[in-house]
């Protein structure tokens, strides 16, 4: 061979060599090169060794460029775990308490990381501290903090963490939580000063018979104390329960907080951490707990049921109601109703096909389920046009009301899937846009009243009804008076679901009326269309989930009304599993007003209005009223009270964050104590003292 071709030889293997190792080592390469272009300035050089350990993170990083998606913990085998666990165990519990549920530094399980949750943001803030505070940078080696970091995620992954305050005095001065009996709940609904119930009591009217603060004394009303709960961007719309000394109410996402009633300190909390991939609609709400049997209840945003211990706040059982995955979530309080726990579920958003569910209170197992969009071959069914029916909707997502004399249950519906476009589903789609009477025992249907047949602008039927008794022509008629997002307010006969009368309680532009049976008289071309159309009420609605209230003595229905109109746009969507299905867009009018408007059941009109200095499509509160003769409500930061027959203002308090909560009220120690949350804040007021 010549020397020049040992040359190009040798040239040849070299190159070659070098093209492996840059194969090989592409990643690096790739890495190394976005590190030299800045692109990585959360990652060290020092750190790239540990997280090529496992591979596919390397990979990943070289190709999104984003540690926090791409990093995948490299230490995360049972060995490493259970390593990781001894370290944590003699190092970091100091401060973050056994099982890393807090102590001098934050909880670490059971809620969300303010420095970040992912992989890379906890190795990130264990490796590099946080400066300023004690949590120092060098407690632990790299690969150590890999498997603090394993240990850490089975712990996160494992559901829920309760937690005690450090210094529980609260709990010392509280003793045991008294147990509730399905009966006591019953017997609540009519009692003065209770509320035990997610909406006070079994009726939906939101009425509390107590009348110790009237339209006399209300103007003195004072703070009594203030329980802050953490900062979050979510709007807090939790309405609170009371038993005994124990108030239990929720923290968006997924925590429960017991306070003691007297003076608002905490008791305990749970929380249960949230997957990252949550599929909702709107905002990660969760609206309350209800209390039977010494256990606590509530509902979760990834579509569990939750039994927890009254007095300790422990996990007594996790039910899974639904795969959050395909898009169903949970943000109303469960209803306890004769040995039962009965909720809805959200998702009307996805093409799920929505239920009602009940299960035993004692051991979470399921007892009835009921569809609410029939299956080919039950009745209804005819009312789906091809295989429209699985994806359905019909979401069940607000709460419901029992009359216990009947045994029957009362549960709004909402709107077929997809929003927007009617055509996907020929037929009236039942029982979307319903109002559903079941049997308690079963979960038979008894009867329905269908609001809006193939219904196309997502104004669920959703609202809590109010179960009213009224004397009309000298007998005492069962009826249920509902205010729906559709603009009208509706009587119905609660025994057989006929349509009593109805009215509109807002100036809407979409029906020309309703029929002698109820049913809406369409207005030409309202429905969307690829161009658009405007249409009173916006897709918000005329109302929306916060509640209304019925005040018995005054025999009038109270409603937060939105009189404002949007543009409904018509787009094309698709099935697929777990994404949305809304065949549409809506924008909002410029002009809006908001309003409180009292509504006479006699004549399904309106008595008086409140208009509201809120111009906007804002959440509002919800209202309670009282056998004080008052009517309790917000308009944005404020909370009021009014005079229930007349709308008068009686007093007011600038709360200071915007209330998107309802007020509630209970009697504590002989005193009666009006109560809402605003902003994060619970806020409690009573009369001051009498004088000496
Ligand atoms: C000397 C006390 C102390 C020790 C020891 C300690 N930490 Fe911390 N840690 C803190 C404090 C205090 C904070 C809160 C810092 C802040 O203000 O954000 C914190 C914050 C954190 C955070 C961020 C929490 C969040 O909400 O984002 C993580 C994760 C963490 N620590 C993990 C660890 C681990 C793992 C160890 C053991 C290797 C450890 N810490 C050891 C005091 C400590």
């Amino acid at each position: 061979m010549k020397p020049n071709s040992r040359k190009v030889l040798a040239g040849v293997l070299i190159l070659g060599v070098i093209v492996a190792a840059t194969w090989v080592f592409r990643y690096w390469v790739v890495v190394g090169a976005r590190k030299l272009a800045g692109e990585l300035p959360d990652v060290e050089w020092a750190d790239l060794p540990g997280i090529s350990h496992a591979g596919l993170s390397l990979r990943k990083l070289a190709g999104s460029g984003d540690a926090y998606v791409a990093v995948q913990n490299p230490y995360s085998s049972a060995a490493d775990r259970a390593q990781g666990k001894q370290v944590f165990g003699a190092i970091c519990s100091k401060c973050h308490g056994r099982d890393a549920v807090g102590g001098v530094g934050p909880p670490l399980v059971g809620r969300a990381l303010t420095h970040g949750d992912s992989v890379w943001a906890m190795y990130r803030t264990i490796n590099r501290g946080v400066p300023g505070t004690p949590m120092a940078g060098d407690f632990v080696s790299r690969k150590e903090a890999w498997q603090v970091i394993a240990y850490l995620e089975g712990r996160r992954n494992t559901g829920g963490v309760a937690r005690s305050d450090g210094d529980s005095s609260a709990r010392a001065a509280t003793g045991p939580a008294a147990t509730v009996s399905f009966r006591d709940l019953k017997d609540s609904s009519n009692a003065v000063g209770s509320w035990m119930l997610p909406g006070g009591s079994y009726d939906g009217q939101r009425y509390s018979r107590d009348a110790q603060i009237d339209r006399g004394n209300v103007s003195r009303l004072q703070v009594q104390w203030i329980h802050q709960f953490p900062t979050t961007q979510t709007p807090n719309e939790t309405t609170p329960v009371v038993v005994g000394d124990y108030l239990y109410a929720t923290h968006p996402p997924g925590t429960v907080y017991a306070l003691n009633v007297r003076t608002g300190e905490q008791i305990w909390q749970y929380s249960k951490a949230m997957p990252p991939d949550l599929r909702l609609c709107c905002i990660a709400a969760n609206r309350g707990v209800s209390v039977v049997g010494g256990r606590v209840y509530f509902a979760t945003l990834d579509a569990h049921l939750i039994a927890l211990d009254a007095t300790s706040g422990r996990l007594l059982w996790d039910q899974k109601v639904a795969d959050y995955d395909q898009g169903y979530s949970i943000t109303a309080a469960p209803l306890p109703v004769e040995g039962l726990v009965i909720t809805g579920i959200g998702g009307g958003e996805f093409p799920i096909r929505g239920f009602i569910s009940a299960y035993d209170a004692a051991t979470g197992a399921l007892r009835w389920r009921f569809n609410t969009v029939p299956e080919p071959g039950q009745p209804g069914s005819e009312t789906w046009g091809a295989d429209s029916w699985k994806t359905g909707g019909a979401s069940t997502w607000g709460s419901g009301a029992y009359d216990a004399d009947l045994g029957l249950l009362y549960w709004g519906v909402g709107t077929p899937a997809p929003d927007f476009d009617a055509s996907a589903r020929p037929g009236d789609n039942l029982y979307s846009s319903c109002e559903l009477a079941l049997d308690v025992k079963t979960g038979r249907l008894v009867w329905y009243f269908q609001f809006m047949p193939h219904e196309d602008h997502d104004w669920d039927s959703t609202q809590t009804p109010s179960l009213i008794d009224v004397s009309e022509n000298g007998t005492t008629r069962k009826l249920l008076a509902v205010a729906n997002r559709n603009g009208f307010f509706y009587v119905l006969d609660r025994q057989t679901g006929h349509f009593v009368r109805g009215g509109p309680f807002i100036k809407q532009t979409w029906a020309l009326g309703l029929s002698p049976s109820g049913q809406p008289i369409r207005a030409a071309n309202t429905s969307p269309t690829p161009q658009g159309n405007f249409v009173v009420p916006s897709v918000n609605g005329a109302t929306n989930w916060w509640p209304s209230a019925y005040n018995p003595v005054a025999g009038l229905y109270y409603v937060n009304a939105e009189e404002g109109g949007g543009t409904f746009y018509l787009n094309a969507t698709r099935v697929k599993a777990g994404k949305p299905y809304v065949a549409g867009v809506t924008t909002f009018g410029e002009s809006f007003a908001t309003f409180v408007r009292a509504l006479d059941p006699a004549t399904a009109r309106v008595r008086w209005e409140r208009r509201e200095a809120t111009v906007s499509s804002a959440p509002r509160g919800g209202l309670l009223t009282t056998a004080g003769g008052l009517l309790f409500g917000s308009d944005g930061q404020v909370l009021y009270a009014l005079d229930a027959a007349t709308g008068q203002q009686l007093w007011s308090f600038a709360a200071g964050a915007h209330i998107s909560a309802p007020p509630f009220t209970y009697r504590y120690l002989g005193k009666q104590v009006v109560a809402v949350v605003a902003g994060q804040d619970l806020l409690t007021f009573t009369l001051p003292e009498d004088p000496p």
